[in-house]
């Protein structure tokens, strides 16, 4: 049997009100681009929708990952919708785009990439997330909830098809190194990395009892690779829930506490992450506060069935009036730590530019 292909690639061009909200012209030029292409049935299905001021193209093929077709259909949209943005005069046109010329594979020129391939099962639920003004690390903490922490994934202790544990591949973004931990046995090891949430970030996970594919997350550092400032990363995540898996429940679950991430305001502040339906993925306040979108699809022979909006449930109204409430607390230390990023996440940031001035001012301590 054929596997299905998802691939979530996802890129800023442009936006309205400064880094604020996808303009529907940019949507609406992606649209035309992948439906000509699903036309040509180089894709089975898409679905096209923003997280703030980030694009998002979700599709479904054959052709496995890392595709170079299908890397280039993205790329072909990204660039077209910063046409589009440059048109309309959007703020950031263009601005996830790394370079002028396509080279075989998307990864590294700019645009988050998630993808995962699989053999469908008779039903086979997905749950695909979008976030705004934060970056990959993000993920860490609520992925290890779903997939390890037995107080958030029930089924982990109840569940026979879970309870082996999950393995966990975690990418070092600084060293452009990998490693690959076993759950529950390493979990110490595993959550001594994943704690520093700007270096180690969760790639993929996969079920222990048969190496089938749970997870996989974009981790894609706009800054390291540009080498300066660029805006956040703004990662995107794939999720299958259900019979062997999370379910559905358990993996949004985490999201209900609104965790401390990097980003915000100028990419250079911890806020908490807040999760909600599509229509708030729209973080104006300071910029923010960080956003959080899940969507549920089910597959069916390469159809993405849905979304269901999954964030748009009044059992989330206290997680957010908890992030408002924690944004409040971290907006009132200003430009002071720890809203303010520490000073080795600050080197990717607009800050050593100012600090350059100063060096000639300072003289020894005797
Ligand atoms: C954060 C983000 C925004 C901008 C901020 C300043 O990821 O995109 O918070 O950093 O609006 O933008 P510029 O420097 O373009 O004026
Ligand atoms: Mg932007
Ligand atoms: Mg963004």
């Amino acid at each position: 049997m054929v596997k299905t292909t998802i691939s979530v690639i996802k890129a800023d061009v442009g936006s309205i009100a400064g880094h604020g909200l996808v303009h529907p012209a940019i949507l609406k030029k992606c649209e035309e681009i992948l439906k000509k292409a699903k036309e040509e049935e180089l894709l089975i299905d898409y679905y096209i929708t923003n997280c703030g001021d980030d694009t998002e193209l979700i599709m479904t093929h054959k052709n496995g990952e890392e595709n170079e077709e299908i890397h280039k259909l993205a790329w072909h949209a990204f660039t077209e919708g910063t046409q589009v943005a440059k048109e309309l005069k959007l703020y950031g046109a263009g601005q996830d785009l790394l370079s002028d010329t396509f080279s075989g594979n998307i990864k590294g020129m700019g645009p988050g990439v998630a993808e995962m391939e699989f053999k469908e099962r008779p039903s086979d639920p997905v749950v695909i997330f979008a976030c705004d003004k934060t970056e990959p690390g993000a993920f860490n903490m609520p992925l290890f909830k779903m997939f390890a922490d037995p107080f958030t994934t029930a089924g982990l202790v109840i569940d026979p098809s879970l309870h082996n544990g999950f393995n966990f591949e975690i990418f070092d973004v600084m060293e452009h190194k990998k490693v690959t931990m076993s759950c529950p046995d390493e979990m110490y090891d595993l959550v001594a990395l994943l704690g520093t949430i700007s270096r180690y970030v969760i790639k993929r996970i996969w079920r222990r009892d048969d190496n089938e594919i749970a997870a996989s997350v974009s981790t894609e550092r706009l800054n390291l690779m540009a080498g300066k400032y660029v805006g956040k990363d703004d990662p995107v995540a794939i999720v299958r829930s259900q019979s062997g898996f999370p379910a559905a429940g358990e993996v949004v679950e985490p999201f209900a506490f609104p965790h401390l991430v990097g980003g915000w305001m100028r990419g250079s502040h911890n806020g908490p992450l807040m999760p909600v339906a599509h229509k708030n993925a729209y973080p104006v306040r300071f910029d923010g506060p960080p956003r959080i979108m899940a969507m549920g699809f089910q597959i069916a022979e390469g159809k993405l069935i849905g979304p269901a909006d999954m964030f748009d449930d009044p059992a989330y109204d206290r997680s957010r009036a908890l992030a408002s409430e924690i944004a409040e607390y971290m907006r009132r230390h200003g430009p002071f730590e720890p809203h303010r990023l520490p000073a080795d996440e600050m080197e990717y940031t607009t800050l050593p530019g100012v600090l350059e001035k100063l060096k000639g001012r300072f003289e020894d301590i005797d």
